[in-house]
């Protein structure tokens, strides 16, 4: 994973460094470092833990050079230390590294046999020994790059400086993401064109395998086997501010309350308001002929592909195949003649959502996306790429996210089925105003917010909580969980309300609250009977439902009202009360709730 960023500028480059390096926070946050050129020898400033480490040590440490790498870490080889922190360097070479070289082990036996010393526990070490090594063996420094590419295997995106270089910067990407930003009199790098907005608009982004030679006049890209290539200049979308809290204590606090205006804007994108219909965009694919589905995904994205599937093969029946991104592609899956695969993605960069898509385009699928990340690999590399309109998500743990992409499944699901025969015209209606309904209706959740901080109060004293529901209930129960722990660190699982007797509830006596997700729709009646189930061996239930209380026949420890709703609705209301639940026990913690530890928002890496 990781972030990096380089500048090629006309002054001293340390602070537009850092401030690249501030927007890519979201791609790791165990370390930071900037390394530039000083006329003849490389400098660098590195700490550990966030970039407000580093800003405090380059006050007391400043850093001149026109010409500068940074990054910002999450550990895959070695401790989050400082001395593991990027940028790495010897005399000659400074690297910055997202992603994993995969044949590290053996580079760096051989390059100690020849007398290289090695100071980290990292991957990346081994990159700049062996550029190192090509050029004492007095290879230029690019032409060291290029013999060193060659021989590195696994998944990259580098940054590279030379000593006594101030007019070069060399950048390549093989599997992570790499743009290039074109300044006048000046150049950028970065893993993402919103680090580099406050600079640039006008962004070149790298293809898979293809390396980068820097200048401040310009660029000369090649590809894997060497040939000079004309990649696209684009003009980039991403916004040049820096997004802030508002009134917000949190990232996370402010995007859950930003979920009834952004679902609305992505609902937009997919309904004609005034037809009442759903106007999906074209996939390339007859709708009425697709005979299977494939979905995939990681994370909250793949709990929302879950709710797809249910959603799916209720209102549309098609079959759907959904597997988490890292198993789909392994298990080597067969996949249908003809079938269509939609892949989920708030970064639109996960690894493994993306070699999973790659699988499926190489299996003849046709590729969808949902992403909220129009410009990410994912999205450029899909037949069609259907925008979630979050706006960006700076909270680690995805909550607006999560409920854009149910937005974009629920019209989907609706576009099959209206396609296939299996919803008529007044059926859809009836569900695209449901959908129109979905924002009013979180807004009054959380106008409610209040109750949540006194149930979070004693979810905080729990040491294990269990959430259960059924039909779509059961992913919400599921990414629930996920939620309380990313956050707050509380063991936390979901289960299907149907399987508790056949194991979780071993787990249940007075000291488990259990989070009952239970709208009232054809399957209450049978979550009610496992609530019982719980309440009888002294459960602490939470129950979320909008079912009156004399309908809930055991005790509760409270009672989450939510608002009445059509059923088909059910998840992207429920998910709120579990992103509230979340928030405000991690805030009674004390815990980070926006970076929370060992997790980053983007993983690049598998
Ligand atoms: C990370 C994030 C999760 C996210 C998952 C998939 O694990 O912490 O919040 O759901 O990646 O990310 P994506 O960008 O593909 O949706």
């Amino acid at each position: 994973m990781c972030g990096i960023v380089g500048i090629l500028g006309k002054s001293s480059v340390a602070t537009d460094l850092v401030d690249a390096l501030r927007r890519l926070e979201y791609r790791g946050y165990d370390s930071a470092g900037i390394a530039t050129v000083e006329s003849d020898h490389l400098e660098r400033r590195r700490a550990e833990g966030k970039l407000k480490n580093l800003e405090k040590r380059l006050l007391s440490e400043p850093l001149a050079g026109r010409t500068g790498i940074g990054h910002t870490r999450w550990a895959t080889h070695g401790r989050p230390t400082e001395r593991n922190a990027h940028p790495h360097m010897t005399a000659e070479v400074s690297v910055v590294h997202n992603g994993i070289i995969e044949n590290f082990r053996e580079l760096r036996a051989d390059l100690e046999k020849k007398g290289h010393v090695f100071d980290t526990d990292t991957d990346t070490e081994a990159v700049v020994h062996l550029i190192s090594h090509h050029m004492q063996q007095g290879l230029s420094p690019v032409e060291a790059v290029r013999a060193a590419l060659g021989e590195l295997q696994g998944a990259f995106a580098l940054g590279i400086i030379f000593a006594g270089h101030d007019d070069l910067m060399i950048a390549a990407r093989q599997g992570s993401p790499l743009a290039i930003g074109h300044g006048s009199g000046e150049m950028y790098l970065g893993s993402d064109a919103i680090a580099l907005a406050p600079f640039t608009d006008s962004i070149t982004y790298l293809d898979e395998g293809d390396w980068a030679v820097m200048h401040r006049s310009g660029v000369e890209i090649y590809d894997r086997a060497g040939n000079r290539v004309d990649r696209p200049m684009v003009k980039s979308v991403a916004s040049s501010l820096l997004v802030d809290k508002g009134n917000h204590r949190h990232f996370m606090a402010k995007e859950i309350h930003e979920q009834p205006e952004v679902i609305s804007h992505t609902l937009a994108n997919y309904i004609d308001m005034a037809a009442g219909q759903v106007r999906f965009p074209d996939l390339g694919i007859d709708l009425a002929k697709v005979s299977r589905l494939t979905i995939s995904a990681c994370g909250t994205a793949y709990y929302a592909g879950l709710v797809g599937k249910y959603w799916i093969e209720q209102f549309a029946r098609v079959p759907v195949e959904i597997d988490i991104a890292s198993e789909l592609r392994y298990r080597e899956a067969p996949l249908p003649e003809g079938g269509l695969a939609v892949f989920v993605s708030q970064s639109g960069e996960t690894a493994d959502t993306l070699a999973t898509l790659r699988y499926c385009k190489a299996g003849g699928q046709r590729i969808a996306s949902i992403v909220n990340v129009r410009t990410s690999t994912i999205a450029r590399e899909s037949h069609a790429a259907l925008p979630t309109l979050a706006g960006p998500e700076i909270g680690v743990a995805s909550t607006k996210a999560f409920t854009c992409q149910l937005s974009v499944l629920a019209c989907l699901a609706l576009a099959l089925g209206r396609a296939r025969g299996t919803i008529s015209e007044a059926k859809e209606q009836e569900m695209v105003k449901a959908l129109m309904e979905v924002p009013r209706h979180i807004s009054s959740i959380i106008r409610n917010e209040q109750q949540f901080v006194a149930i979070a109060q004693e979810l905080s004293k729990a040491r294990d909580v269990l959430y259960l529901g059924r039909g779509t209930s059961y992913p919400i129960a599921l990414e629930g969980a996920l939620k309380l722990k990313e956050i707050s660190y509380i063991h936390a699982e979901g289960y299907a309300a149907g399987e508790l007797k056949h194991g979780p509830i071993a787990l249940i006596d007075e000291n488990v609250p259990v989070i009952v997700v239970a709208p009232e729709d054809a399957l209450f009646e049978k979550t009610v009977s496992n609530m019982q189930e719980v309440a009888a061996r002294g459960g602490k239930i939470i129950l979320i439902s909008d079912a009156p209380a004399d309908k809930v026949s055991c005790s509760l420890a409270a009672h989450i009202e939510m608002p009445t709703s059509v059923s088909f609705t059910t998840p992207l209301l429920y998910a709120v009360p579990t992103q509230l639940l979340a928030y405000h026990t991690a805030v009674v913690m004390g815990t980070d709730v926006d970076q929370p530890r060992n997790l980053a928002k983007s993983v690049t890496v598998e």
